[in-house]
Parts: C-alpha cells; sequence; structure tokens
C-alpha cells in the first residue's frame, strides 16, 4: 500500500522564491497536485537566480519545484483574473506569499477567494504578525533572523566578530514554508468537519521566533535571576539585561563546544562536537572515555555545578584530547562510551555520503536535458505506509495548455489568451 497522504487535493500556488514555494513543494510530494502560477516571460525569480547556465532553471528552483505543473498567467488582466477565479473555484487550497496588499490589489485576498469558494483554505505568507509594526515590510531570510532574535544571540561573543550573524540555516524562508504546511494540513483536518476552509496566516517572523523559543527561555531566567550558566565567557556571571551570542555552547543546561581535531588548520571543517551531560554516571563514563579519570574525585569538577564553574579549563582539557585525532576518530572512540559527539560535516561530505541516499534524505531527480540529474533534499520525515516519488520541475508554463483545457477551455480560446498576453508575454513592439 502506498497511499499519498494528499491524493485528490487541489492547490493553486501564487508563491515564489522560497518560503512559498518549500510549503507547496512539500504539498507535491504528499501528492497534492500543485498548479504554479507564474508570470508569462518571467517566471518565479529564482529561475534565474544563482543559474550555472544563463539557459537554464537554477538549482534554486530546481530544489523547490519538483513535481509541480506550471501555469504563466498574467492575474493582472481581465482574462487572467477569470483564469484564476476558475481555479479557485475547483480549489482545495490556495497559497500566496507576494508583498503585504499585492493580493488584495489582484483582488484575491483571503475575503474574495473565500467568497468564491467556502471550501478553500488560504495561506499566507508574509513578513511579519498583523499585529506587528513592522507588518508591512518586504521580507526575506535575513529580516527574519534579525527581527527574531536568531541574530542577536547567534554569533561570536567577544573581538572584532562579536556583531548578529545569521545562521545558514533557512530559519526565515524553508522554515516559514514548513510551518505553514503544518497549518494548511490542521485547516485540511478542521475543514473535514466544518466543510469550510479557513485562512492560514504564517509569518517569517513567527516561524524564525518559533524555534528561537530557548532564547526567550533564557531571558526569563536572566530577568529572575541576572545570570544564565551555560556560557563560558561569563565566568563571573556578568550579564547584560539581554541574552547574549552563544558561541558554540550548547545552549541548554549541559556542557557542550566544538572541539577543534587534529586537521584544523589545513581542512576548516575538522571539528567535533562534544557534550559532557549533568548526571553523574553520564559523567563517570565520559571522564573513561576521554581518561581523565582524575575528574572523577576532584571539587572542581566531579559535579555538574562544579564544572559550569570551570568551563574554561574543561574545554581546553577535552580539546587536548580531540586535537589527537581526527573528526571521525574522536566520534567512533567517544561514542563508545555513550558521549553525546558529532563531526562537522560540509555540504560536500553530506552529499558525497551514499547512506544518505535512502529515498528520503537525500534524494536525486532526473530533470533530463541539459541538466540531467540534481540532488535535494527530501520530504524530512519518512511514513510507513507511504514512499514519496521525485518527479522534475516545470519549465515555464509548461503547462498552461494542459491546465486551461481541464477547466474547460477551447483550443482558440487558450490561443487568444497567449496573443493577448495572459499566458505568454506580448511580442515587442516593432521598431
Ligand atoms: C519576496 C518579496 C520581498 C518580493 O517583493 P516584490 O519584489 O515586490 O515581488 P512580489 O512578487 O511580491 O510582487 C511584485 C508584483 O508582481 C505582481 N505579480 C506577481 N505574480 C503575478 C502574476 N502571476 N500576475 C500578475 N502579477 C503578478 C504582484 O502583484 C506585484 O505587483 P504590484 O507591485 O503591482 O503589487 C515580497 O513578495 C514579500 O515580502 N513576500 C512576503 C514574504 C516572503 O515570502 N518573502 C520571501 C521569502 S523567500
Amino acid at each position: 500500500m502506498n497511499t499519498a497522504p494528499l491524493q485528490g487535493i487541489k492547490v493553486i500556488d501564487f508563491t515564489e522564491v522560497q518560503s512559498g514555494p518549500s510549503c507547496t513543494q512539500l504539498l507535491a510530494w504528499l501528492g497534492a497536485e500543485v498548479i504554479k502560477i507564474e508570470r508569462p516571460g518571467v517566471g518565479d525569480a529564482t529561475r534565474k537566480e544563482l543559474q550555472f547556465d544563463p539557459n537554464e532553471p537554477s538549482y534554486y528552483f530546481l530544489q523547490l519545484n519538483s513535481n509541480k505543473k506550471s501555469l504563466a498567467l498574467d492575474a493582472k488582466t481581465p482574462d487572467g483574473k477569470e483564469i484564476l477565479t476558475k481555479l479557485i473555484k475547483e480549489a482545495d487550497i490556495f497559497v500566496e506569499n507576494l508583498h503585504p496588499g499585492a493580493m488584495d490589489k489582484l483582488g484575491f485576498s483571503w475575503d474574495a477567494v473565500h467568497a468564491l469558494n467556502p471550501k478553500c483554505i488560504y495561506g499566507t505568507i508574509k513578513g511579519f504578525p498583523v499585529s506587528s509594526k513592522f507588518k508591512d515590510l518586504k521580507a526575506y531570510e535575513p529580516i527574519a533572523q534579525v527581527t527574531a532574535a536568531a541574530a542577536s544571540t547567534t554569533g561570536w561573543y567577544e573581538g572584532e566578530y562579536n556583531v548578529p550573524t545569521q545562521s545558514g540555516a533557512a530559519l526565515g524562508d524553508s522554515n516559514t514554508g514548513m510551518h505553514l504546511t503544518i497549518g494548511l494540513l490542521a485547516a485540511l483536518a478542521q475543514r473535514e468537519r466544518t466543510g469550510e476552509g479557513c485562512y492560514v496566516y504564517q509569518s517569517m517572523h513567527n516561524a524564525c521566533l518559533n524555534l528561537c523559543r530557548i532564547k526567550t527561555r533564557d531571558q526569563l531566567t536572566l530577568d529572575r535571576i541576572g545570570y544564565l550558566t551555560q556560557f563560558p565567557q561569563y565566568p563571573n556571571e556578568k550579564f547584560g539585561d539581554y541574552v547574549p551570542r552563544s558561541g558554540n555552547t550548547e545552549g541548554s543546561g549541559v556542557l557542550g563546544w566544538t572541539y577543534k581535531c587534529k586537521n584544523w588548520a589545513t581542512d576548516p571543517n575538522d571539528y567535533v562536537y562534544v557534550i559532557l551531560q549533568r548526571g553523574a554516571k553520564e559523567f563517570e563514563l565520559a571522564c573513561k572515555g576521554l581518561g581523565f579519570e582524575d575528574w572523577l574525585t576532584n571539587p572542581d569538577f566531579n559535579t555538574a555545578d562544579a564544572r559550569d564553574r570551570h568551563k574554561d579549563e574543561i574545554i581546553k582539557r577535552i580539546e587536548s584530547y580531540t586535537i589527537t585525532k581526527d573528526k571521525y576518530e574522536v566520534t567512533a572512540e567517544l561514542s563508545k562510551f555513550g558521549i553525546p559527539v558529532g563531526p562537522v560535516m560540509s555540504t560536500k561530505e553530506i552529499m558525497d555520503d551514499e547512506t544518505a541516499y535512502d529515498g528520503n534524505t537525500l534524494v536525486k531527480i532526473n530533470q533530463g536535458g541539459k541538466i540531467g540529474e540534481f540532488v535535494t533534499v527530501g520530504v524530512p520525515f519518512t511514513m510507513s505506509n507511504y514512499q514519496p516519488t521525485y518527479g522534475p520541475c516545470p519549465t515555464l508554463g509548461g503547462d498552461t495548455a494542459d491546465v486551461l483545457k481541464s477547466i474547460g477551455y477551447t483550443d482558440d480560446q487558450i490561443a487568444s489568451f497567449a496573443k493577448n498576453g495572459t499566458t505568454a508575454p506580448m511580442p515587442a513592439p516593432a521598431k
């Protein structure tokens, strides 16, 4: 049995760049029919961003639009509006992530879509919640990270690199798409009972803030007692009134750090993360694994609270162990003692790891033509009774005629939509 969970669900995808497309791609991988609306002759901006060949869509586009259909449509023309209206009348979900106010201007706000098709769920992504003073700002990834305390708490805590720092993970973009997906799936389940679609509003700010929950936990603690224990740069507990940048600390009460391994000078990723847990039994095993059994009887180290006060010495000594081996040797040796440990992996190492091609973690999609096969990250969870199939991305407007036919348009009408600029760019005026 391989039943696609969203089989029979029709999605009108008015999204572009990363946040919205990551959501609708996941819906497509879960079996929904996703019709991506793209401006004729222009398409999703990512088609032409970071291209490896000026005539081919970029990997940016390819990694976010698999298994979708593409309908080239200018929703500003009267015919474009009529076509979109027909599509919405048959849709289960409509998703958009245009700049604030753009959908209202086009005439397809939540209210308008709900009036057209009360069963249709409406998903929207904006930078900020409607209550926010920033609600009208356009937003990209870093805007979400800096406004949600991700950047102020990330990065080094001293010296010239003590600057708010972005995470390499797309906390504002793909993470927002995943959050919206949760909201849309909840709305589908709700519609089973109510028979009516609802409005799911997902801001990039809230998606990012949701992942910064532990930083708000730290703010609560700081407000209460004036210090936090997990930061090695504060042995004397002199904190400001805000959560500081945490460098490489684990951040949740156990003592973790990124340690240099033997090839660090030539390989910038020959590092390993090692965690000392707080429990006495775990600490004893860690001391055995590291060969530091003298710590077990030393009052500066043999309790978790004492270790909090001597982090610098602990970090230095553990590094004297890790520096003698490479990251894989450290991982293999310490993990035997139950010590939480992991090597710092480069993108190259991850994508070269054949065990990652398990049908979900990393997947290879055959796009055909000059692009051939490309690698992407699959559905991030597995289901015991469903295996997604990963198909190619559409060419710009590649499914226009088929989609228009499916909603009742004739060949003549389809030809006239192309001629009047609704589904194809108007020819440049003769000089
Ligand atoms: C990403 C963002 C900053 C880009 O802003 P932008 O450059 O103004 O581009 P948009 O795609 O929103 O809109 C540009 C115009 O194209 C129009 N447009 C887009 N698709 C169209 C279509 N198929 N037919 C007709 N018009 C279309 C919009 O209506 C808009 O017109 P307007 O300026 O007259 O209102 C903005 O869309 C935004 O803040 N989105 C919400 C947050 C988000 O998802 N950010 C992206 C994270 S990856």
